[in-house]
Formats: structure tokens, C-alpha cells, sequence
């Protein structure tokens, strides 16, 4: 049986024999020109590949000299590639060479070349050249000091801090492994709700030893930074961060991670959002606190991640409209080692989203995107959802802040308004279980996250043909069915879970279906602030006749979303109060609509079920047991979403369930 552990590194033996005559025309040597830690893992994997991949056993050797036949990695500050971590794969003088300007180019080179072998391909006329779109590929790990991860449903964490620094689990360098053979390129290890602890000595020198493992990989490591820690760990009497003692300390801490981390990457902070502290608590904006980390780290590298996921604004008011209105003033503001991070869309990761306003608005400050891989409001570990259609479709919105064509991917990499940092972000979605993800399927969230911040051009159905095929099985018919399902996935849980521009029918776990529920410590943290249905109908309006939110984009997004006659039905309610008997652009009322949605998602779970089980033959009988038992799991909660949601909303529209449909029990 297969345990999901190697991932998409499977490297299973080439059984084409036409194109293992000619791979085997490479196999004589391989040979490096250097000798960091990252090339030595480098020619370690092609040895390691090619042996599972052809069989073979192959030597490494120092000189090329003159002999072909083999693999030739070369280390060239003059390389041909537009990007220093960018690699190039040719055939020359009977030889493949990847050659890179960096050791981490090489290393991203080799596994390429490997992709290229596991798919079987062909290297006769072999030429890849190819350059990250994005400079900072991070993952940030949700995960606290005492091994529990917030919002994890894969295990608990993989960092062990009570055995750190002495004992080093050797699964971390599998972890880096996995993130360096997808471009990923750096680490958060703990969450964003920090913990000062991780600002001590204690637990600087274990961090220090995961970041030795992560460096052989090309893996830079980062800490969230809890802001107050000045004071609750440093005994000052404020962390006011325009304290000249405040200042003082951080410099210091800054200092004393690099002693033991020299290539630490920097912070990332969360700060006066959800009750963390941060500089507002005393009078001073986000620029001010950012500003101050990003003088600690002037003689360093090291970067500060400051994130935009806040909504402290009038909770009366609009939580969409929050993190426009505190960041936008502050554009210009912000240090030059600083970059803010956003989310996706302007509220939480739900299942689907408009683009935050914020991308394009801040054309002087670096703006990272912050998507998340683990499924904290897409149903946890037991519902298949492939979130790259949900990546992408971010990417390629159109912010026209420069006129047509100003996606937020243009944005986000620096094309559109010249940004020299530029980042991408993934909250992880990987624990300590043996697969790694818990839902086997999950495991392509972070093949593809990885795989679109190298570059984003690349398509949700290629990143899923090319991860089933490593993955999963190299026979045809079951890639079909398997990428058909992927790709359809998001949409069928937007059909039962919020279709139509619903959003955050839920409080707490984020899980359990509760749009009736209507009382939290502040009214945006109820799920009745969110759809406001009522007895007119459904949805928020967020035009000029209600919260005017639009109003943060530019006309021409405005144009495609102002009016409730054009709206595309996807986003309908997110920005437009609907009467129930409305007639849409379907041809259906807002209920007939909204029932079709819901009945039809959860049938097309069924149909889910359907394509797992004819890719059966195809696959590894445990594999497709583990998924086969969660669409069950995912087919019940479907439906009890649907139920939940029709019986709720039938209290305000008062009509009866449309032909077709059954009533729900
Ligand atoms: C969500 C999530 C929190 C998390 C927060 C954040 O609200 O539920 O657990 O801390 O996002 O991104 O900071």
C-alpha cells in the first residue's frame, strides 16, 4: 500500500522503452561544479531519482572535461537566466546541463529534470529555461508551541520544540525537500497568533536547528513576532514602537537571531487584529510598528512581513471596506524592507471571494498575496476541494488600476507598479499525519500553491494533470477522471456550502453549517451580519444604496458589479440585497436559484464518488480506499449543508422546495 509519505516524488520506473533508451544515454556520470550543501543535495536526488527512476547506480565526478553521456550541473554567476534562483536544462556536447547562477537554481533545475523524467518525456531535443515570478515563496505554519496547529486538520505540527535542538526529526528535511522540489523557497514556523516564546534564547536555538535543515534547501526560515514582546518577555514598561528603549530591544533580538540564524528571513506580524497587540495600542499606525522591525533588521537581509488582515473599523460598518481604510493612508509610509501581506479577498478565505481592493491601491508598498491551503472554511480534511482554480482566479482578476489588464498577479509580482519585493503566500496545510495533508487530494493544494508562485501563468488543469500523473497513477483514462473531478471540485462545494456570493455561514470551528446563528462579541462575528437574509431577501448590498464598498474599486470593477441585473451570479450576493422572487439572468428566481445550487452541489458529490470509482483499476488500493471513505463523509456533510441552509432560508422566503428537488428531511 501507499502511504501518501513521498508525495509527488515518487520517481517510479520508467516504463516507456523508447524513452528509457534514451534517458539512458545520460547516465554515465553526473558531475558538479561546486560543492555547497544545496548542490550536494541536489546531485544526492538526481542520484537518488534516476537510480528508482532507470535503475541505475550513478557516479559523481568533478571534471567534465570531455566526456558526454551524462549530467552535468553547472554553477554560473553569468548564467543565462533572467532571474539569479531561474534555471536552464539544455543538451550540450552529449551532456543534459542544468546550469543556474545560484545553487538553488540548480537545485530547482534538478527537479525539473526529474519531473520531466517521472512524466516520460522526451529529452531529444531538451531545452528548459525558467525563472521564479515571485522572489519570497513562503509557507507560513499556523502552528503553536505546543504542537497544535490552529486551523490544521492534518495532525499536529511537525516541529517537535520539546526535542529541539538536540534531536532533529528527520522529517524535516523531507518537508524542506517536498517545499524546494515545488519552488518554495522560505518558511513561517509558528503562527501568526505568536507566541513571544519563540523570541527567547531558548527557543531561538531550536529554531536555529530546523533552520539548518531548511537551508540545505534553499529554505530561508521566518518567525511571526508577537508585538507586545518588549514587554511581556523583555520586562519593559511599553513596546510603543516609537520608544527609543522598545527600538533598542528589538535591534538586540534581531542581533541575537542572526548570531544563531545567519540567513534568517525575517518576521511576519500580526498585529492589532483579533485582540493582538500591536502599535495602534498606543496611538501609532502600522507604518510606525513595521517601520521599527524593519530598522532592526537594516544590517541584515531579513525582511518584515506585515500583515492586512485586520478589521478593527466600526464593527456597524463594513468588515470588507476595514483593511482598505487603514492601508491605504499609508501607502509611501512603509519602509523599504517591509512588505504587506494580504489576503485574497477582502474578508477570510471563504470559498469564494472577490480580490481584495487593496491590490493595486498601494502602488508604493509591496503587496504580497496570502492565500490558504488548509481548508478551514472548505471543509476540513474530509471534503476534496482543489483550490487552484480558487488561486488563479485571484490572480487573473482585473484590478484596472492601470488601466485593462492590471491583474493582481501583475500586482502581486512586481510587473505593474515595480515592486522589488514580491511575495506569495500559502498558510500550510501539513501536519505530522503520514500523508502529510490528511485528505490524500490535499496534497495537490500544495503542489499547485508551490508550483503557481514559481509561476503563475501556469493553468489549474496543467498543475493537476501534472500532479495526479506523479502522484497518483500514469494511466490516461484515470487522469482524466481524476483532473475532471479536481477541477470541478471547487465549484460543487461553492453549490452547497455558499453559492451565489454567501458567505461565512459560520462561527467558531468553521465548520458545522449555522447561518441562523446570531449573537458573537461583535456583530461581525455572527453569521446573520454576513448573508442578512430577511423577509425581502438575501445578501448584502454593498453598492451606494448600502455599504458602498464598491466604491474601493476602480469604475470599471464597479461597473461589472453595481448593478444586480449584471452581476455575474457567482457574486451576486456578496454585493447586492435580492428579493426572493427576483428573476436572474438564468431565467430562475433568487429561491429556485439558490435551491438548484445547493441540490445540485450535493448531488454532484455522487457524481465525485462516481469518477473516484472509475479510476479505481488505476490506483493504489489503499489511496483509494482513504479517499473513497471521505467523499462518503463529504456526500453526508453536503447534504446536511444543503439542508441546513434550505430550511433556514425557507423561513424567510416562505416558498415551497421547487420541482425537482426533494424536501429536505
Ligand atoms: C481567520 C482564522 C484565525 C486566524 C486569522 C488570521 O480568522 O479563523 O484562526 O488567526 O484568520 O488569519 O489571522
Amino acid at each position: 500500500g501507499e502511504d501518501g509519505y513521498k508525495l509527488w516524488l515518487k520517481y517510479e520506473p520508467v516504463t516507456e522503452p523508447s524513452i528509457k533508451a534514451e534517458y539512458l544515454k545520460y547516465v554515465a556520470f553526473i558531475s558538479e561544479s561546486d560543492h555547497g550543501e544545496i548542490m550536494h543535495n541536489a546531485v544526492q536526488e538526481l542520484q537518488t531519482g534516476l537510480k528508482s527512476l532507470l535503475g541505475k547506480n550513478i557516479s559523481v565526478s568533478k571534471a567534465v572535461e570531455n566526456k558526454s553521456g551524462g549530467i552535468v550541473l553547472r554553477l554560473d554567476p553569468k548564467a543565462d537566466t533572467k532571474q539569479q534562483e531561474g534555471y536552464r536544462i539544455q543538451l550540450t556536447a552529449g551532456n543534459i546541463v542544468v546550469s543556474s547562477k545560484s545553487e538553488n537554481g540548480i537545485l530547482y533545475g534538478t527537479f525539473a529534470l526529474l519531473r520531466h523524467m517521472q512524466m516520460q518525456l522526451s529529452v531529444k531535443n531538451l531545452k528548459m529555461e525558467s525563472s521564479p515570478k515571485i522572489r519570497y515563496r513562503m509557507l507560513n505554519h499556523w502552528d503553536n508551541p505546543d504542537g497544535t496547529i490552529e486551523r490544521g486538520y492534518a495532525g499536529s505540527s511537525l516541529w517537535k520544540w520539546y526535542e529541539l535542538p538536540e534531536r532533529v526529526d528527520p522529517r524535516y528535511q523531507d518537508y524542506a525537500r517536498a517545499n524546494a522540489s515545488v519552488g518554495i523557497n522560505g518558511t513561517v514556523l509558528n503562527n501568526v497568533n505568536a507566541s513571544a516564546r519563540f523570541m527567547s534564547q531558548e527557543y531561538i536555538v531550536k529554531v536555529a536547528a530546523v533552520a539548518k535543515v531548511m537551508r540545505r534547501y534553499g529554505i530561508k526560515t521566518y518567525l511571526s513576532v508577537y508585538f507586545a514582546a518588549p514587554k511581556t518577555l523583555g520586562g519593559l514598561q511599553t513596546s510603543d514602537p516609537l520608544d527609543p528603549k522598545v527600538r533598542a530591544w528589538w535591534k538586540e533580538k534581531v542581533a541575537q537571531i542572526y548570531k544563531e540564524i545567519p540567513d534568517f528571513g525575517g518576521f511576519l506580524v500580526k498585529a492589532n487584529s483579533e485582540g493582538e497587540p500591536g502599535p495602534q495600542d498606543y496611538g501609532r499606525t502600522h507604518a510606525d510598528g513595521a517601520n521599527m522591525l524593519a530598522e532592526a533588521f537594516q544590517p541584515y537581509e531579513g525582511v518584515v512581513i506585515w500583515r492586512a488582515f485586520v478589521y478593527k473599523a466600526d464593527p456597524n460598518a463594513d468588515r470588507f471596506k476595514a483593511a482598505y481604510e487603514e492601508f491605504v493612508p499609508l501607502d509611501g509610509k512603509f519602509d523599504p524592507k517591509v512588505i504587506v501581506q494580504v489576503k485574497n479577498g477582502p474578508i477570510d478565505f471563504q470559498p469564494r471571494e472577490p480580490f481584495s481592493p487593496l491590490f493595486g491601491n498601494m502602488p508604493k508598498t509591496p503587496l504580497g498575496v496570502e492565500f490558504q491551503l488548509t481548508q478551514e472554511y472548505l471543509g476540513f480534511a474530509t471534503h476534496a476541494v482543489y483550490e487552484a482554480p480558487i488561486f488563479k482566479e485571484n490572480l487573473d482578476s482585473d484590478t484596472y488600476v492601470n488601466g485593462k489588464g492590471s491583474t493582481v498577479a501583475k500586482v502581486v509580482d512586481g510587473s505593474l507598479q515595480g515592486y522589488m519585493r514580491t511575495l506569495m503566500a500559502g498558510v500550510a496545510n501539513i501536519g505530522n499525519a503520514r500523508n502529510w495533508t490528511g485528505h490524500p487530494l490535499a496534497q495537490a493544494n500544495w503542489y499547485a500553491f508551490g508550483r503557481l508562485s514559481w509561476d503563475h501563468t501556469l493553468s489549474s488543469e496543467q498543475i493537476a494533470k501534472e500532479w495526479t500523473e506523479l502522484t497518483l497513477t500514469r494511466n490516461k483514462k484515470a487522469q482524466e477522471n481524476i483532473v475532471g473531478l479536481m477541477l470541478r471540485s471547487r465549484e460543487i462545494y461553492v453549490d452547497y456550502n455558499t453559492p451565489l456570493g454567501l458567505s461565512r455561514p459560520w462561527m467558531g470551528v468553521h465548520f458545522a453549517p449555522e447561518p441562523w446563528q446570531n449573537k458573537g462579541s461583535r456583530p461581525d462575528w455572527t453569521a446573520v451580519y454576513y448573508h442578512r437574509a430577511d423577509s425581502a431577501g438575501l445578501g448584502f448590498d454593498r453598492t451606494a444604496s448600502g455599504s458602498n464598498a464598491l466604491a474601493q474599486y476602480r469604475p470599471e470593477v464597479r461597473q461589472q458589479w453595481n448593478d444586480p441585473d449584471k452581476t455575474p451570479l457567482p457574486y451576486l450576493l456578496w454585493f447586492h440585497h435580492v428579493g426572493w422572487n427576483k428573476k436572474l439572468s438564468s431565467g430562475r428566481t433568487l429561491w429556485e436559484e439558490l435551491c438548484t445550487h445547493f441540490y445540485t452541489g450535493a448531488d454532484s458529490v455522487v457524481w465525485m464518488q462516481q469518477q473516484w470509482d472509475l479510476a479505481k483499476p488505476a490506483l493504489d488500493s489503499q489511496v483509494y480506499t482513504d479517499v473513497a471513505e471521505r467523499l462518503k463523509i463529504q456526500r453526508r456533510e453536503a447534504v446536511w449543508w444543503r439542508d441546513a441552509w434550505v430550511l433556514y432560508l425557507q423561513t424567510f422566503a416562505k416558498k415551497p422546495i421547487p420541482k425537482g428537488f426533494e424536501p429536505p428531511k
